[in-house]
């Protein structure tokens, strides 16, 4: 579901709650939390703005979202700070019983989009004839419920950016021949990580229904889908130039949906959890460029005084998506549920779920 689709679900919210201080709402929001104690859960994207992650049960990557959604039984209502497809993947990894709320519907992901289930189901007979039987689709989580289910019922699995690497080698495995959808370049980083050369990957362009390759196409193993992140691509080789330049004992780390120039040049990538890892544990006096969402950089740049860290980006890269989810919307979703109201929630079709479910478990099996 893209964006235009999700604003015509969106329950609409009262004005009155944009016109609140910062400090009512905060006292506000934690009211209704006490008030529901265990009956709510908030889980919270690293992505997310400090206004509202100050109010999260939980925070983590999409890899350990997705597991303490998985993991909840007692909680009644999950408001999840995030994106669209987490709070997907939250409903189908929750019981029918429990309601998963996204408190402003406007919060997908550009890249979902840029993967619709019909452009999906028109490239794989394509792919089938030119390569029979011997491919495996993988889909980043980053993804529509359908475009999972499609994956789960063709045997393959979604991967997160913490766990791509295990997943992709599960899935040579499998098949001679992995399909990845939706990021190129998460799919192509990992891939080539993994020892497969650029020479054997294939980009399939869903706008033309075309394999942009050229040689023997019996030499790919790897068809990436032609999907980015368009926060991530706001990366460049020219910004690893300049902090080498001016900043040569600064080191570049990086999130694995930037291009493969970009990973390549700089001295780390991983997942959001791995870059918030890693700057922990490095020692006092380290200086850092981080190459990953605006809010995730500042907040770090806040935890750790002792060190010098700058974004690789000096102009900041935010995910507009992510920062929909704001106080007031936070606030209207909780003080709906005390009036006995469910807005904005988000359900995914059983026959879908199922089909998702597949592709999700046979990652946290492996997670
Ligand atoms: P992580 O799983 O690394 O948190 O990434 C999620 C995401 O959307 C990055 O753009
Ligand atoms: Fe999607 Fe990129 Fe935002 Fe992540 S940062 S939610 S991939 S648009």
């Amino acid at each position: 579901m893209n964006v235009l689709q999700l604003m015509q679900q969106q329950d609409a919210m009262p004005e009155t709650y944009k016109q609140l201080s910062v400090e009512e709402m905060e006292e506000r929001v934690a009211r209704v939390k006490q008030k529901l104690g265990a009956r709510l859960f908030i889980p919270g994207h690293h992505y997310q703005k400090d206004e509202v992650i100050q109010f999260a049960d939980a925070t983590g990557d999409s890899l350990q979202l997705a597991q303490v959604a998985a993991k909840n039984k007692e909680a009644e209502y999950i408001v999840f700070c995030g994106v669209h497809f987490m709070a997907e993947t939250a409903d189908i990894l929750t019981s029918d019983e429990q309601i998963v709320i996204l408190p402003d519907m406007r919060a997908g992901c550009s890249m979902a989009d840029m993967a619709e289930i019909e452009q999906v189901e028109r490239a794989w007979p394509i792919l089938q004839q030119l390569f029979g039987d011997t491919i495996l689709p993988l889909t980043y989580v980053n993804s529509t419920a359908a475009i999972k289910a499609f994956v789960g019922l063709h045997g393959g699995a979604t991967v997160t950016s913490s766990n791509a690497k295990k997943m992709v080698a599960w899935a040579f495995t499998q098949k001679e021949r992995i399909f990845f959808l939706p990021d190129q370049h998460l799919g192509r980083n990992t891939a080539y990580d993994l020892g497969v050369p650029l020479e054997q990957m294939a980009v399939w362009d869903p706008a033309t229904n075309t394999l942009q390759y050229e040689g023997d196409v019996q030499q790919i193993k790897v068809i990436l889908w032609k999907g980015h992140c368009s926060v991530h691509e706001n990366f460049t080789v020219k910004h690893i130039e300049h902090i080498r330049k001016t900043k040569p004992d600064m080191k570049i780390i990086v999130h694995p949906e930037c291009s493969w120039e970009v990973v390549q040049q700089a001295d780390d990538a991983g997942s959001t959890k791995y870059i918030i890892e890693t700057i922990a544990n490095s020692p006092a006096g380290s200086k850092w460029a981080i190459g990953t969402e605006m809010n995730l950089v500042n907040r770090i740049i806040q935890q750790h005084p002792d060190k010098e860290i700058v974004s690789l980006n000096p102009y900041m890269c935010p995910c507009l998506t992510m920062n929909r989810i704001d106080l007031p919307h936070l606030l209207w979703a909780l003080e709906s549920l005390l009036e006995g109201k469910v807005v904005n929630r988000i359900t995914v079709s059983k026959d879908v779920a199922e089909g998702a479910m597949l592709a999700l478990e046979r990652m946290l099996a492996r997670a």
